[in-house]
């Protein structure tokens, strides 16, 4: 390319930038970005995959192109996900960008589905055009934006592989480490940490949750601090085998928008939400469920909110991932806490 990289890691971060605000909003499939340029390396247009059903980003994007009228002029296409070779609900992207005169194609994680990972990638480089991974990029940041697209996809590759969706267990201490609030109040963490919390649900399809957080704190389980994907509905699990949140508490999240289901089982549980197709699930619980989910094993990062011990300074946030996989904190996702990121 008669351009130097650093456009295209900056194309790269935009479209890992599209794709991770859709992040919630696409289930069963993965959110992705693609942003098209020119010659010279100048963003041509950019777009996400919207919902399940909505053009695929390079489709998206090559139809932005089309109504500006410069797909003619359209040389490389980044996309965070290996274009898709099949036909699902939509045609296949991979032949929508062999129509155009793209000849690079920068990609930033390979299909993890088992249809078969790289086809899409073979089909292009069949064609003659060139195939090249984020990691690639003669760029410091190629690593972080590979391993960022790599996360990306986490919870689709988790749910086509594993049959279960990827689950992010939420927790928040007091400064004295405990996850009991102190009398009178419900939440005890910096605005901030709340901030972060919202966010979280935002990305999650499904809440899991136990008697014991419902019947002691009645939370809400919206989206309320940051906005929420229009539209959205996420199935709220409730663990309650001896059946003691009232029926009229479910009623009353339903007219929340939620869509609240008893369960006996955590198995269960996983099981069903991964059969209704959730991406990602976020456990917001009590002691008991938390220590029942971290002992299963069926879970995938876990993120602990500690209250700071002197006032004004910011909370503690300590990501574990159990796979070693960077925690979704790049490249838009910022936060003012200190993280901490060990991999076990
Ligand atoms: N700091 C935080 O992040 C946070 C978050 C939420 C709640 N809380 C606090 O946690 C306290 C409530 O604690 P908790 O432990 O009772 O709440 P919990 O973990 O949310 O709920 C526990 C209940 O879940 C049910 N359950 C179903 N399957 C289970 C399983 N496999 N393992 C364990 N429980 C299962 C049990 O009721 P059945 O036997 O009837 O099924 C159990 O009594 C409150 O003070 C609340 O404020 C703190």
């Amino acid at each position: 390319m008669p351009f130097p990289d650093d456009r295209l890691a900056a194309a790269a971060r935009h479209a890992l930038d599209l794709a991770w605000a859709k992040a919630g909003a696409t289930a069963p499939n993965p959110p992705v970005g693609c942003v098209l340029l020119d010659s010279a390396g100048d963003i041509l247009a950019g777009a996400a995959h919207e919902r399940a059903g909505a053009a695929h980003a390079e489709a998206a994007a090559i139809a932005l192109c089309r109504e500006a009228g410069t797909l003619d002029r359209a040389r490389s296409a980044v996309v965070t996900l290996e274009p898709c070779s099949h036909v699902g609900r939509t045609p296949p992207c991979v032949e929508a960008l062999l129509a155009t005169g793209i000849e690079l194609v920068l990609v930033g994680a390979h299909d993890p589905h088992p249809r078969g990972p790289g086809r899409g990638l073979r089909i292009l480089r069949d064609a003659g055009r060139h195939v090249l991974p984020f990691s690639a990029l003669r760029h410091p940041e190629a690593g972080d934006l590979a391993g960022f697209a790599a996360r990306l996809i986490q919870p689709f590759a988790c749910a086509v592989n594993r049959g279960r969706p990827f689950v992010t267990v939420k927790t928040a201490l007091t400064a004295q480490g405990s996850m009991i609030p102190p009398p009178g109040v419900r939440t005890f963490t910096s605005p901030a940490s709340l901030d972060h919390a919202h966010a979280l649900r935002r990305r999650a399809d499904a809440i899991l949750t136990g008697s014991g957080c419902i019947l002691a704190d009645d939370p809400a389980f919206t989206v309320r601090r940051v906005p929420d994907h229009p539209g959205k509905r996420r199935i709220l699990a409730v663990l309650d085998r001896r059946r003691r949140v009232p029926d009229a508490w479910f009623e009353r999240a339903r007219e929340r928008g939620l869509e609240p289901r008893r369960y006996d089982s955590l198995e269960t549980a996983m099981h069903d939400l991964g059969a209704a197709g959730a991406l990602e699930v976020l456990v917001e619980a009590g002691p008991s469920l938390r220590r029942a989910v971290l002992e299963s094993g069926l879970w995938d990062e876990d993120i602990i909110f500690q209250q700071a011990a002197a006032i004004d300074a910011p909370d503690a946030v300590r990501i574990v991932r159990r796979d070693g996989l960077a925690p979704l904190s790049f490249p838009s996702f910022t936060t003012s806490e200190a993280v901490e990121c060990p991999s076990n």
